[in-house]
């Protein structure tokens, strides 16, 4: 049984990973052909984001038919072929299931909106307030109210996202057997993992005007929540120890995480939050131009570093997804220390306790779009945004500096495979334009070069699977209050590993306080390092992991 402690995951957004029949769009088969590369990284699952029938206004989380898969992905028997293609090489499948929501192509939602009472209560239809005007205030993730208005039924329905992607309503039984039925069909499948999108929303609490903020503190971690998702287990993918499954957590609290992710809760093997993806932002608002904040991101790191680790819970460790800049534009440098800072922030993440998740084109240190006009954008999400700043009274031009450093579409443009046009992705048009880097980044000059982003990856996730206190270990922050060094220790039995992290382009002596005789230096982002007496200067953006056993 692979031990998700050891795995390492890597994901892909198909769209823009590889297309092989020349329609600009990425493809099932895409995947299958490049599974010796994915074999080659030697990452043991695949999540791919999903390739069901869909309209694709939120890029396939607004599914229409779970049971199929959408043709411009390709067929079903392209899945099959993957599935026994990558488990010829030993890498296990994890689908993206969208339950919070489906599209409005649904039959469900168009059974309901034909005035069927079953269907009509899969959904959230609500009377509008005396006025006519929305049941609450909550906003839409993507902006704007987040109920829509249906005249034929003088009822408004809840998207808490696109208005084609309305909510579930999961206090229906009959909804949560149908979410089963459709795990089990991809269990049968031979599936061995699933990620469960915004799954914490899914229990809805009070419909209720929201006078200090959003509208989230009623639908996230609502009062079913655990309940749920202990039905969901025993009910499918907990009838098959080999299964692993992560649950993409929005604005969760970390005592909910104990129990999502908790070693014997029966409900997930780990979580994503998304915390430490804030730290650029004003609160919760994504929309503006604010600086990361390290010392912010470090305690939030270590916060659920240190909580998840004594709560005996497990966290998916990341930097990055399709709806996330890249990290070496967002927290390196992507110009003068490219290199050296994609491996400090690989390093930094593949040490933490928990699961790490690669995205596409991270491994080979893609950065952010270098779009300057926004119909290049594609982004349902950036789009409206662009529009609502303006509303706001910001220009045009600040609004797109704006999109360009939050884009979601930063993490979306196609993978660099080569130096020939379109980065190699495509021989059509692609659907979004490729970032002109590719000529400098892209895989086919790094598979071979040691000294390659590539080829540190590849010894981090192999070095998972060699090191047993970088699976097991319990966590010891270093240093916390360090204003430019991110720096943690690890231990496992008689087993130590220090990591330490310059996260910035000055160098810096830091005295770690210890004596570091007897260790060695199991990996770094520098040929030489430079310790003496337990002090250890760091060059720009330098990592060193050292190991003492
Ligand atoms: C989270 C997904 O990662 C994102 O891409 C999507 O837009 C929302 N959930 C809604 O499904």
């Amino acid at each position: 049984m692979t031990d998700f402690r050891k795995s390492t995951v890597y994901q892909i957004y198909p769209r823009s990973f590889y297309d092989t029949n020349g329609d600009g769009f990425g493809d099932l088969r895409g995947v299958t052909a490049k599974l010796d590369y994915i074999k080659e990284l030697g990452v043991d699952y695949i999540w791919m984001t999903p390739f069901f029938v869909s309209p694709q206004y939120d890029n396939g989380y607004d599914v229409e038919d779970y049971y199929n898969i959408d043709p411009r992905y390709g067929t079903m028997e392209d899945f099959e072929e993957l599935s026994r293609e990558a488990e010829k090489r030993g890498i296990k499948l994890m689908l993206d299931m969208v339950f919070n929501h489906t599209s409005s192509n649904h039959e469900w939602f168009q059974k309901a909106l034909a005035g069927d009472e079953k269907y009509k209560n899969f959904y959230i239809f609500k009377k509008g307030k005396e006025d006519g005007s929305a049941p609450t205030n909550w906003e839409s993730k993507f902006g704007g109210n987040a109920w829509e208005y249906v005249p034929e039924m003088d009822e408004y329905y809840l998207h808490l996202f696109h208005v084609k992607q309305p909510d579930l309503n999961w206090d229906n039984p009959e909804v949560r057997e149908e979410v089963k039925k459709i795990v089990r069909f991809w269990m049968n499948k031979g599936v061995k993992g699933f990620r469960f999108d915004v799954v914490n929303l899914i229990s809805k609490d009070k419909y209720e005007d929201d006078y200090e903020g959003d509208g989230r503190r009623f639908y996230t971690d609502g009062p079913n929540i655990h309940k749920y998702l202990k039905e969901l287990n025993e009910g499918s993918f907990g009838q098959d120890a080999e299964i692993i499954t992560v649950g993409e957590m929005s604005s969760t609290s970390m005592e909910n995480c104990f129990g999502y992710a908790g070693a014997d809760s029966n409900e997930l093997s780990m979580v994503f939050s998304f915390h430490h993806l804030k730290v650029d932002f004003m609160g919760n608002e994504k929309w503006v131009l604010v600086p990361v904040d390290f010392m912010k991101l470090k305690n939030i790191l270590f916060d659920w570093q240190v909580g998840m680790s004594e709560n005996n819970a497990w966290n998916a460790v990341f930097w990055c997804n399709h709806d996330q800049p890249r990290p070496v534009s967002r927290f390196g440098d992507e110009e003068k220390y490219w290199k050296e800072s994609a491996k400090m922030l690989a390093t930094l993440v593949h040490g933490l306790r928990g699961t790490p998740y690669i995205y596409q084109g991270e491994e080979l240190g893609m950065t952010n779009t270098d779009f300057t006009k926004i119909d290049q954008f594609k982004d349902v999400e950036s789009l409206n945004y662009y529009e609502i700043l303006q509303q706001k009274g910001l220009s045009k031009e600040d609004a797109l500096r704006i999109i360009q450093i939050h884009s979601r579409d930063n993490g979306r443009t196609p993978v660099q495979w080569n130096s020939e046009e379109h980065g190699g992705f495509t021989t059509g048009t692609p659907w979004i334009e490729v970032n002109n880097n590719y000529k400098k980044v892209n895989a086919e000059s790094q598979i071979h070069d040691e000294a390659s982003i590539f080829s540190y990856y590849k010894k981090l996730v192999q070095l998972r699977k060699e090191v047993d206190v970088i699976a097991y270990g319990d966590i010891k922050p270093l240093d916390a209050k360090h204003p430019s060094v991110f720096a943690y220790e690890r231990t496992y039995e008689n087993e130590k590993l220090i990591v330490v992290c310059n996260f910035y382009k000055n160098e810096v002596v830091w005295d770690s306080k210890m004596n570091l005789e007897g260790y060695e230096t199991l990996l770094s982002n520098y040929s030489e390092q430079n310790i003496e007496n337990g002090k250890i200067t760091l060059k720009p953006y330098e990592a060193i992991m050292l190991h003492l056993q």
